[in-house]
């Protein structure tokens, strides 16, 4: 089919809920994607943040391939050596703190789950969110979701969540009290504009949570497994090396098969029962497949570094071109801020074939890439930036 007849055939029959890029795409390998008109682009947006070892990387691919022939799925009704050695991996990168693995099916499902976790640990209702966060589209998630239009489309909300605002530690104390259950927070508020905090305000955070017996959940479904040039953000020194009671995990977790994930505490997962979590699909065989063979391939093939790496050519080429303001975020989690509207940026780039991503900062461009972006792939973007009328050469 042609890109005419894929869009009608979708349009017709799939709900109609995302504004699309006017392509559709078929295959991808690396940080490269092909449509069905056999264009090459290359993919700076990682198929929305989730595609952080490349499309299709082999090794994940083989994983799964190989357990597709065994079997596809059980659920957490019987044990499986798989399940148990993934959960193994997922502990053993992430910070030492957090002990215990919960599996889900995505980021909205990580962050209920952890949610529940909190309030069944501390016997309390309230929690703590930032203004400018996303957290999901479910029920508690969207109202822990204090970012304008996404907040309004799930009213009505669910009580007891209350709003502070990022990075300001005196808005947290003014609310933060004995009936707080938790404080959610996307360490790096990515939709919002990849805004960020300083590790000055996640060592109060993790100081007023412990006074206070309030339960810290990181959402790091989009900063988690390496793609900020180190494993998590909890525990780093953008964090001011704390660690928070809970990590929340989606995204490139299962390099695009759709998984979750909730890393817990000792201290909160002691007070976890049976039957007080659970979802049929969580650690299911072909999920667990994927994250291991994701977690594997990170590790051994130099991923981290080189997601460090790409955020440091975007810092440095950046900084020569013109209309370019600022540059934020970590590793390979970047928003670009121009002096005026990036959309126009956005379409230009897509023209050029190159697919970047926009935010709720008109001004920002985001990137999300594939942690396996190389250098010429970076070149390839900012001499586009160049070129175009927004970044026209200094
Ligand atoms: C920080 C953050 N948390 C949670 C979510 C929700 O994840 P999902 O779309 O898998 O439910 C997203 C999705 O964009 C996200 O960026």
């Amino acid at each position: 089919m042609n890109f005419t007849e894929i869009e009608r055939l979708e349009d017709n029959f799939q709900l109609t809920t995302y504004k699309k890029m006017g392509i559709a795409i078929e295959r991808g390998s690396g940080s490269w994607v092909w449509t069905s008109d056999g264009e090459k682009y290359l993919d700076l947006y990682g198929g929305h943040a989730v595609c952080a070892t490349g499309h299709s990387h082999p090794y994940v691919v083989k994983a799964i391939q190989e357990q597709a022939e065994k079997i596809l799925f059980y659920s957490n009704l019987v044990y499986s050596e798989l399940r148990g050695r993934t959960a193994e991996k997922l502990v053993e990168v992430a910070p030492p703190t957090l002990t215990k693995a919960f599996f889900c099916n995505s980021g909205t499902e990580a962050n209920e789950n952890a949610m529940r976790a909190a309030r069944l640990a501390t016997g309390r209702e309230k929690v703590i969110s930032f203004s400018g966060g996303f957290h999901g589209r479910t029920a508690d998630s969207i109202s822990a979701t204090f970012l304008g239009k996404y907040r309004d489309i799930g009213k009505p909300n669910v009580p007891f969540h209350i709003e502070a605002t990022f990075g300001d530690i005196e808005s947290v104390r003014a609310v933060a009290d004995d009936q707080t259950a938790a404080i959610i927070i996307e360490p790096i508020q990515s939709m919002a504009g990849v805004r960020e905090a300083t590790p000055e305000f996640f060592k109060q955070l993790r100081e007023l949570c412990d006074a206070k017996g309030i339960v810290l959940i990181f959402d790091e479904v989009q900063t988690g497994i390496g793609r900020i040039g180190r494993w998590f953000f909890a525990g780093s020194t953008f964090a001011g090396g704390i660690e928070p009671d809970i990590i929340t995990l989606a995204k490139s977790l299962g390099s695009g098969v759709p998984v979750g994930a909730c890393l817990l505490n000792d201290e909160v997962s002691s007070k976890i029962k049976e039957n007080d979590l659970g979802t049929t699909f969580g650690g299911g065989m072909i999920a667990m497949a994927a994250v291991l063979a994701t977690l594997e391939a990170i590790d051994t093939e130099g991923m981290i570094e080189n997601a460090q790496a790409v955020e440091l050519q975007l810092r440095e080429q950046l900084a020569t071109v013109r209309g370019v303001v600022a540059v934020h975020g970590k590793g390979c989690l970047i928003g670009i801020e121009f002096d005026g509207p990036c959309s126009p940026v956005h379409s230009r780039l897509l023209d050029r074939k190159i697919i970047t991503g926009t935010s709720s900062d008109p001004n920002v461009l985001r990137l999300l890439p594939p942690i396996v972006t190389t250098t010429e792939q970076i070149d390839m973007l900012v001499d586009c930036l160049r070129e175009t009328a927004a970044g026209a050469v200094s």
